[in-house]
Parts: structure tokens; sequence; C-alpha cells
């Protein structure tokens, strides 16, 4: 197999997480479990299944606990050695050699942009992706594979879509495309939390994209919004409208796990999945008592 386009992953994981408060106040979000394994671990799986090894955290202040996640802990091994552990000491193990990590600082939280921007010196001249630890997406192909075979066709940048009807589009960043082929899109414009009379498509933008390094260009030109965020949408959308710049609705089904109700429906259908707990859970969601 030659070698993969995309070679390496940038992983945004330094915002405030203030939709999950007071469960962030002292551990990231991206730390918060999916039944027995942390958010970030899955999005990190779904990258290395994808065919990309290098990943590099951007994480801020108060984010420790990612980097303690994927090193080694000696204490942990030696005590589950001890005690017989087998399995578990494996586990632990296996995520501590997961592939090798670089981490920068965010030293303020100015946004998605941002975060992006701090990475460019690692990231150089070649194209890359961006996954945000808030998505997991539960797909047959990983999405990030599904996109990365879009990039290889198109060669230009690769946004993940998904239809969302409704108002609740407001809540996204929305493109304005044409269909090039079955659910690719080339993209003309793109609008962030439009009102759902202006939005203008049904198809919003999620947390994995496939980007090159002009974006960097635009990154440094874009004006802080509002509240003082450089928005990666706002970057996207100006070299949209200067280069080929492609939509992808995956295969897959995506929760957003930033959000306490996509988290909760994450967990229910992650637990009826998982090997050890799925009969139990099962049986005893059945006998739960719901009235209206
Ligand atoms: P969100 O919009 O989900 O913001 O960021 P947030 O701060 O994490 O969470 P809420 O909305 O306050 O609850 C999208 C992604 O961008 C990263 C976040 O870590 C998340 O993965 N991000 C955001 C940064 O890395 N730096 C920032 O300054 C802002």
């Amino acid at each position: 197999m030659g070698e993969n386009t995309i070679r390496k992953a940038v992983f945004p994981a330094a915002g405030l997480g203030t939709r999950f408060l007071p469960a962030t106040k002292a551990q990231p979000k991206e730390m918060l479990p999916l039944v027995d394994k942390p958010l970030i671990q899955y999005v990190v799986e779904e990258t290395l299944a994808s065919g990309i090894e290098q990943i590099i955290i951007v994480t801020g202040r108060g984010k420790n606990a990612i980097e303690d996640h994927f090193d080694i802990s000696y204490e942990l091994e030696h005590l589950l050695q001890e005690r017989g552990k087998l399995k578990e000491l494996e586990e632990i193990r296996r995520i501590s050699e997961l592939t090798q990590f670089a981490y920068v600082r965010q030293k303020k939280a100015l946004g998605l942009g941002h975060a992006v921007l701090v990475a460019r010196d690692w990231v150089d001249d070649e194209p890359f992706a961006v996954l945000l630890g808030d998505d997991i997406i539960d797909a047959d192909v990983p999405c990030l594979r599904q996109m990365i075979e879009v990039f290889e066709r198109y060669r230009a940048p690769v946004v993940g879509v998904m239809p969302i009807d409704g108002p609740e589009i407001s809540r996204f960043g929305v493109i304005r495309a044409e269909p090039v082929e079955s659910d690719v899109y080339r993209i003309s414009d793109m609008v962030e939390k439009p009102r759902p009379e202006e939005a203008p498509s049904n198809l919003a933008i999620i947390g994995r994209y496939i980007l090159t390094p002009d974006i960097f260009v635009e990154l440094e030109r874009t004006q802080p919004d509002i509240r003082g965020e450089i928005q990666l949408t706002d970057a996207m959308r100006a070299l949209a409208r200067q280069r080929p710049f492609y939509g992808y609705r995956f295969k897959g089904r995506r929760y957003d796990c930033g959000d306490k109700l996509g988290f909760l429906q994450a967990t229910v259908e992650f637990a009826l999945k998982h090997a050890d707990i799925s009969q139990d859970f099962r049986r005893y969601l059945k006998n739960l008592q719901l009235e209206e």
C-alpha cells in the first residue's frame, strides 16, 4: 500500500466545555467517559483506523488528564500485575502504545480557528485532518477514512456534513453547495449558525475536516468575532470562495457528546452494544416504567 496522503491529525481540545459545567470545571470534556472509555480515545482510535498515526493535541490549562491517559502508568500497571488483573493490564498498556502524540498549548481559548493555527508549525506544508472530540461517529468504515478517500479523488479540502432538519440547523455551520456525485458536494459558501429560514441548505458541518495548508493563510487574516474568537468556519468560507472545497455526507451516526442530550443518547446506545453490559443494560431499560 502506498503512503497515506494524509499523515497528520490535529485535535483541538482547548475549549472550556461550558455546556457541560460543572463536570468540566476541573476535568477536560474530552475525558468524559462513554461507558468506560474517554471520548477522546474513540476519536484517536478512529484516526488510527483511518491510517493516520501522527496526532497533535491542542490543549489548554487543566487538560493534563489527556496527556496522562495516553502515557505509561507504571504504578497502575504494577498494581494490576500484582493483583493478576491481566485483561485490564493489557488494555492499559495498549492505550499507552497506541501512537506517539505531540502536544501544543493554546494559551487562551481564542476559538477553534485559533486552535488550528497554533498547530501550524507542526503541520507544516501538507494536507491534514482536524477532528473534534465532541463528535463521536459510529460507522462501519471510519468517518475519517471515508473522507480521505474523497480527498484523494478531488485533492481539495473536505468537510464532513450531515442533514439536519428543523430549527436545530442554527446550531451549526451550514454549507451552500451543489452535488457533484453521490454524497459529495462542491461548496460555494458557508454560514455559521444561520437562522433556520436563512440556512442555505440542510447540510451542517460536523467535527471532521481535511484541510490544506492554505487554510493557515486565511486563519491569519481572519478577524475575531464579537466574542473575540477566531472561527474556523470564517477561514474555510474565505477559502471556499477561492478554490474547490467539498462537503462529504458521511455514512454513519454522529453523536454530539459536547451536549448533555447527545452525550446521554450516545451513552445508552454504546452501552447497548458493549460486550460486558449490553444484556443487563437492555433488561434494565426494558423494565423502566417511564411516565409521559
Ligand atoms: P466548542 O464550540 O464545542 O466549545 O468547541 P467548547 O469550549 O469546547 O465547549 P462549549 O460549547 O463551551 O460547551 C469546538 C472544539 O474546538 C475546541 C474545543 O475543545 C472543541 O473540541 N476549541 C474551541 C479549542 O481548542 N480552542 C478554543 O479556543 C475553542
